[in-house]
C-alpha cells in the first residue's frame, strides 16, 4: 500500500507558544484521520520553537506520529559560523527532519546548488530524513528551462549519495512562482509532469531505486486544489504553506485528499482498465489522453452532456491518473471518436 506524505513548512511564522498550541490541536486532529494508507506527517518550525515542539510531540504521542524538522542547516558539525546551526545541535534535541535549499534559502539567501549538496550529504550523513526543495523559477519557465533547471538541481545537489540513503530522502517540487501570497499554484497536470521529470531523473541517477524516492509537491496547495494535486500519479504528497498554519483547516485540506485519493484509487483498477480496454488496449494509449482532456471539458461545462451521465463517472479521477501517464497525442479525429463513445457510454 502506498505511503501518503504530507508536512508544512511554518516559516518564520507562529512563535514558540503559537507552535506548541498549534501541535496539540495537529495531533488531536491527526487521530481523527480516517484512512488505510500509510501517512508520513511533518511539521517544521522555526529553530526556537525545535525543543518545545520536540517535548510536545513526545507527550501527545500522535497516529500518524508527527515528525519535527528544521529549516535549514549548516554542513558543518561545528565552527566559525556565526548564526548557523550545526546537525550535532539538531541532533541532541531529537529532531527527525532537516529541510534542505527551500525557494526562499535559495532566492533571498543566494544558497547555491552546490552548498545545498554539501547540506545534503551532513544531513544524510547525521541519518535525518532530508527534504530537498527543488523549482524553476518564472522567468526559467518562460525561457522553457524548468526540465533543464530540475535535473541541474538534482543533479548537483544529490552528487554523491549514496543508494544505501536512500530511503531518507524525499523531493519537494515547488515551483518557485507559485510559492506565497503572490504564488499562482501550478495546475495538477503540469505538477505531474514536473514529477515525471524529476522521477526519470531520480532513475538516471541512482537506476531503479530511484523510483521509490517520494516526490510532494509544494506552492499554494489549498483545499481546492489539494485533492487534484493528490491524485496525481506522480505526486507522492503535499507541502504546504499557508493553508496548513490553521491546525483544522490543514486537518479538513488532508481529509479530503486522502478521501479523494482512495476514491480514485478504486476508480482506476475498475473503470479505467474498463476503458483501456474498450479504447483497444494500451496500444491505443493516445486516446486515452484525449479522452481524460475531452472528460474535463465536460466536467467543466455540464450542459454538454446530462448531470445523470457525469455521475456515474464519479470515479473519472481513476481515468485522469491513466491518461496522464500517457503523452502521445493522437490526432483530431480520435478525439471527437474517443468524445462520442464516452458519451455513448454515458447516457
Ligand atoms: P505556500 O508555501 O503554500 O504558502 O505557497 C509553500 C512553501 O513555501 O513551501
Amino acid at each position: 500500500m502506498k505511503k501518503i506524505y504530507f508536512g508544512t513548512n511554518l516559516k518564520m511564522y507562529k512563535n514558540n507558544q503559537e507552535v506548541k498550541n498549534y501541535l496539540i490541536k495537529i495531533s488531536n486532529n491527526l487521530s481523527k484521520i480516517n484512512t488505510k494508507h500509510k501517512i508520513e506527517f511533518f511539521i517544521i518550525p522555526s529553530y526556537t520553537s525545535l525543543e518545545s515542539a520536540m517535548n510536545i510531540i513526545h507527550y501527545q504521542k500522535s497516529s500518524p506520529p508527527i515528525i519535527i524538522g528544521a529549516q535549514n542547516m549548516n554542513a558543518n558539525e561545528k565552527g566559525q559560523f556565526t548564526g548557523e546551526i550545526s546537525p550535532l545541535m539538531l541532533q541532541e534535541l531529537g529532531v527527525q527532519l532537516v529541510m534542505i535549499g527551500h525557494s526562499e534559502r535559495r532566492h533571498l539567501m543566494g544558497e547555491t546548488d552546490q552548498e545545498e549538496n554539501q547540506k545534503v550529504l551532513s544531513s544524510l550523513k547525521h541519518n535525518f530524513i532530508t527534504l530537498l526543495c527543488i523549482g524553476e523559477t518564472l522567468e526559467q519557465k518562460n525561457y522553457h528551462i524548468s526540465d533543464e533547471i530540475l535535473r541541474m538541481q538534482l543533479k548537483i545537489g544529490l552528487n554523491g549519495v549514496s543508494i544505501e540513503q536512500l530511503p531518507n530522502l524525499r523531493i519537494a517540487y515547488e515551483p518557485v512562482w507559485a510559492i506565497g501570497t503572490s504564488g499562482i499554484p501550478a495546475s495538477a497536470e503540469y505538477a505531474n509532469n514536473k514529477h515525471q521529470i524529476i522521477k526519470e531523473c531520480l532513475i538516471e541517477i541512482f537506476g531503479k531505486p530511484g523510483n521509490d524516492i517520494p516526490i510532494l509537491y509544494g506552492g499554494s496547495v489549498n483545499q481546492e486544489n489539494a485533492s487534484n494535486l493528490i491524485i496525481q500519479p506522480y505526486i507522492d504528497g503535499l507541502f504546504v504553506g499557508r493553508s496548513a498554519w490553521d491546525a483544522d483547516q490543514f486537518h479538513s485540506l488532508i481529509q479530503e485528499s486522502i478521501t479523494a485519493y482512495e476514491n480514485n484509487e478504486n476508480g482506476y483498477s475498475e473503470t479505467a482498465l474498463l476503458l483501456i480496454k474498450y479504447l483497444g488496449g494500451k496500444d491505443n494509449i493516445g486516446a486515452l489522453t484525449h479522452c481524460a482532456t475531452r472528460i474535463r471539458v465536460i466536467l467543466k461545462n455540464e450542459t454538454k452532456i446530462d448531470k445523470i451521465g457525469i455521475e456515474k463517472i464519479n470515479i473519472v479521477k481513476g481515468i485522469f491518473s491513466v491518461a496522464n501517464q500517457f503523452q502521445i497525442i493522437f490526432g483530431k479525429h480520435i478525439v471527437d471518436e474517443v468524445y462520442l463513445t464516452l458519451k455513448n457510454l454515458l447516457n
